[in-house]
């Protein structure tokens, strides 16, 4: 890989320089009181960042916080980031009210050597992820103004065409960061040569967002286990009734495809947890897939599901799981997600969790972080990543 490192860099030496991080400190918000849920996206880029602040460096870190529409709304600010992230490096991190405004030029010309800025959320302003290139471009222009050299650290975006992703790097010296480099090397032992057997879970709520990996996947793994949300449309595709259970219907005759050229590799569930309504306290009971009632609607995987997942997980040496296997949030319906994560944990395979909310579940549900082989920080990405797509961010790396 012709990639430069943050090793290259800071041999270079960086004090008194301004060098402007690209981070991904897009975390889950409790929707009540705004409070960070999971902060393992803050902590996944203090490696980096320690390393630039004790070598003297002026850090000016800049990220993207949900799906603002290129406007300042507040319940996307990265102000309360600016305080966790402070918290975690053991001093404060000045926080830039703007992107590129009046605020962000005074705190960063401010800024003294080894002193860290956190600038407002990216995607406040159009540029940032506009498919005009001029638009972009002026963005880029102004974001790199803030910079002497870049670092991405953001893995969670590098599948993002977007300025701070793409552009940015044209315009400075850009190196990897160790978060951007650890993933790349873990990942890419997947798409390599993985030892066998190969397994993949993927769960979560979309098939459709999951079609293009399961597509490339296929040739490649020993067995697909698809639990989560995305089941019901492949149980529909076998013909069962799914009740009122979260349905693509017209993802139906893809799954059909997928399901006749698996050669057996796909395992569904057999059995899932009905519910009433999607409530944490809704009425719910265990039945068979080809027993769920017409009013009722599936929200976790069955004990015996459970149990034939695992069975076909203990043999693996390499095993990749992206999405939850039920609605892992309430206790009522994480026992699917839970049980998986443990066989997962008990084989002795080299096991990678990707995505947001399968590393979010890991911790909410109190399992050991250690002993997974690794836990990315993109879904999204690491899903491209594994699909071969090129992607734009490291692909602005290599040039
Ligand atoms: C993610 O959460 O997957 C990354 O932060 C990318 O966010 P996005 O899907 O909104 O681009
Ligand atoms: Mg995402």
């Amino acid at each position: 890989m012709s990639i430069r490192t943050l090793d290259d860099l800071l041999a270079e030496g960086v004090s008194g320089r301004r060098v402007l991080v690209r981070a991904d400190l897009n975390v889950p918000l409790d929707k009540q009181t705004g409070a960070i849920t999971d902060d393992g996206r803050i902590r996944a880029v203090l490696p980096t960042l320690g390393a630039l602040v004790e070598a003297g460096a002026k850090v000016v870190v800049c990220s993207h916080l949900g799906r603002p529409k290129g406007a300042p709304d507040p319940q996307f600010s990265l102000g309360p980031v600016a305080g966790r992230l402070g918290e975690l490096l053991g001093a404060p991190v000045r926080f830039a009210t703007d992107t590129v405004g009046d605020s962000a030029r005074s705190t960063v010309a401010d800024l003294a050597d080894g002193q860290v800025a956190l600038l407002e959320n990216l995607r406040f302003n159009a540029g940032e992820t506009s498919k005009d290139e001029a638009e972009r471009g002026a963005f880029a222009d102004q974001l790199a103004a803030f910079g002497d050299a870049y670092v991405d650290d953001a893995f969670g975006a590098v599948h993002r065409k977007h300025a701070s992703v793409y552009d940015v790097p044209a315009r400075l010296p850009h190196v990897a960061g160790r978060l951007v480099l650890r993933e790349v090397e873990v990942l890419s032992k997947l798409t390599g040569d993985p030892e066998r057997p190969y397994v993949v879970v993927l769960g979560g709520s979309k098939v459709s967002d999951k079609l293009a990996v399961i597509e490339a996947l296929l040739p490649t793994v020993d067995r697909l286990l698809i639990g989560g949300g995305m089941c019901f449309t492949f149980l529909k595709a076998q013909g069962l009734e799914v009740g009122t259970s979260l349905l693509e219907k017209d993802m139906v005759e893809t799954c059909r495809n997928l399901l006749e050229r698996s050669n057996g590799k796909i395992l569904l569930p057999v059995d899932v947890v009905v519910a009433d309504a999607f409530a944490p306290d809704a009425a719910h009971d265990t039945v068979r897939v080809d027993g769920i009632p017409s009013h009722r609607l599936g929200l976790d995987v069955g004990p015996e599901t459970v149990a034939g997942f695992s069975a076909a997980l203990s043999p693996a040496k390499t095993i990749f799981w992206n999405g939850p296997m039920g609605v892992f949030e309430m206790p009522a319906f994480a026992a699917g997600t839970r049980g998986i994560a443990e066989a997962i944990t008990k084989a002795d395979a080299f096991s990678v969790v990707g995505g947001g909310d399968s590393a979010a579940a890991v911790r909410a549900l109190g399992l050991d972080e250690s002993s997974f082989g690794h836990i990315s920080t993109g879904g999204g990405a690491s899903l491209e990543y594994l699909e071969g797509k090129a992607l734009p961010g490291i692909a602005a790396l290599e040039n």
